[in-house]
């Protein structure tokens, strides 16, 4: 816009103007809804930047969850609502859509073949093709009462030749694939629909939390060599494990940080709220924790020996580790994965989890960072936010939302047939 015969306030109301018409940077948004806050993210992707910025964030309390699961609709919508809010004053986006993660022990992975016949006549096959196998995957025999939420396609075969990762141009009579299929109950499904209706995020995607933090965390070179992140949060503890470059195995323990301050509130005798704040300010796994410790509530002031608090809390993460073991020993990965175990979550910072895991698993263990992002917002920091991030990543790794197929409606749509354009854009 030409502005310069105008007066100078005029000039103003132009640069305004001009700001308005000029394309805005595209920004993307991730939302966690998790047992203890809803934490919403906004990213942008600004001229010729190579990864997002950090623009806005919100963390909200709620308390409308429980193990990952719609208990409280209400609740869920008003933590909702703020959060939203709150990220849509520091970032200064209009948020209608996000990324949101689906969380909660009934969400189980499958494995799942698909096999079709290359009917073209040269037998070349093609975009269709690949999507038409990965259909056929999905058409499997679901546990009453569950959805796919999620297809990953791991490895197709043309004319029994194995590990083939993109089959398209090759040619071929027989087309299979090895997928991953992720379910989850739909009347949790419902549930979620109806808080994001209410509080007017329409979901753009939906992914395991476990995923998403994956997204955050892991480097090519893990997702490759084969990597577990495990979130642990306040009501689950999510597992992904990525292995040359796809999901191999997702799954969800009822069971995170609040079963170690219900366990720490029974055995030291205290009300819950004494657990929580002794467990974070004082707890730990490392040997040497003896003597006494002590805090002070409403003037009132609480003693606590360290050795029974470590008794406490290592006897709930040896059951949570032994869990995620026998996970791995499902898919025959037990002390088997090069690229390691990545810990996130607010679960994750007890102070010497790391040597701890690393000892029941027998594997490397780090907390997982995503920080590398450049952030424009203060306060944002940490194991915790790991999920919330790696959602706005998928956000703008998806791009809009699938053209989804309409034989289940709204919410409750599969992303049947575009798994695998999907997957590609995972793994850059
Ligand atoms: N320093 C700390 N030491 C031990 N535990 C901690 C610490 N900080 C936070 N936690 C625990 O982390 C848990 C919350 O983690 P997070 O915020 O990731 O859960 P969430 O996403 O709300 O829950 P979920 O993923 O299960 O739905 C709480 O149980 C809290 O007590
Ligand atoms: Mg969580």
């Amino acid at each position: 816009m030409q502005c310069s015969f105008l007066e100078q306030s005029d000039q103003q109301v132009c640069a305004i103007l001009t700001l308005m018409q000029e394309p805005s940077i595209p920004f993307f948004v991730g939302v966690d809804i998790g047992t203890t806050a809803v934490r919403c993210v906004v990213g942008e992707m600004a001229g010729d930047a190579t990864q997002p910025s950090i623009i806005g964030f919100s963390e909200v309390e709620n308390s409308g969850m429980r193990k990952g699961n719609v208990a409280h609709a209400e609740e869920i919508v008003q933590a909702l609502v703020s959060a939203v809010n709150e990220a849509e004053r520091t970032s200064g986006r209009t948020i209608k859509s996000a990324t949101i993660n689906v969380n909660g022990s009934h969400v189980q992975g499958l494995n799942s073949k698909g096999v079709i016949a290359i009917s073209s006549a040269n037998r070349e096959i093609s975009v269709d093709d690949r999507a038409r196998v990965e259909e056929a995957a999905t058409i499997v025999q679901l546990p009453a009462n569950k959805d796919i939420i999620q297809v990953f396609a791991k490895n197709y075969r043309v004319d029994g030749q194995d590990n083939i990762k993109d089959p398209v141009g090759m040619h071929g009579v027989r087309l299979e694939v090895d997928t991953h299929i992720v379910l989850a109950a739909t009347p949790a499904l419902k549930n979620l629909e109806q808080v994001l209706e209410r509080a007017e995020v329409r979901p753009s995607h939906r992914t395991v939390s476990g995923l998403a933090a994956a997204e955050a965390v892991l480097d090519r070179k893990q997702k490759e060599s084969g990597a577990l992140v495990v979130d642990i949060g306040a009501g689950t503890t999510n597992l992904t494990v990525i292995e040359d470059g796809e999901v191999e195995h997702v799954a969800v323990i009822p069971m995170g940080g609040m079963h170690v301050t219900n366990d720490l509130a029974i055995g030291l005798k205290t009300e819950l709220e004494i657990a929580e704040m002794v467990k974070i300010k004082h707890a730990t796994l490392h040997a040497k924790a003896d003597g006494e410790t002590s805090l002070v509530k409403d003037g009132q002031q609480y003693h606590f020996d360290r050795s029974l608090m470590r008794m406490i809390v290592s006897a709930r993460m040896e059951e949570l580790f032994e869990f995620i073991d026998k996970e791995l020993k499902r898919i025959h990965r037990s002390k088997k994965l090069p690229g390691g175990v990545v810990l996130v979550g607010g679960g994750s910072q007890l102070p010497g989890l790391i040597d701890f895991a690393k000892e029941e698993l027998q594997l490397p263990v780090r907390l997982g960072k995503w920080e590398s992002l450049p952030i424009v917002v203060d306060n944002i920091k940490g194991p915790r936010y790991a999920t919330a991030v790696g959602l706005m990543l998928l956000d703008m790794l998806l791009g809009p939302a699938a053209v989804y197929d309409d034989v289940q409606p709204g919410f409750m749509q599969t992303l049947k047939g575009s798994a695998s354009s999907i997957l590609k854009r995972i793994k850059k």
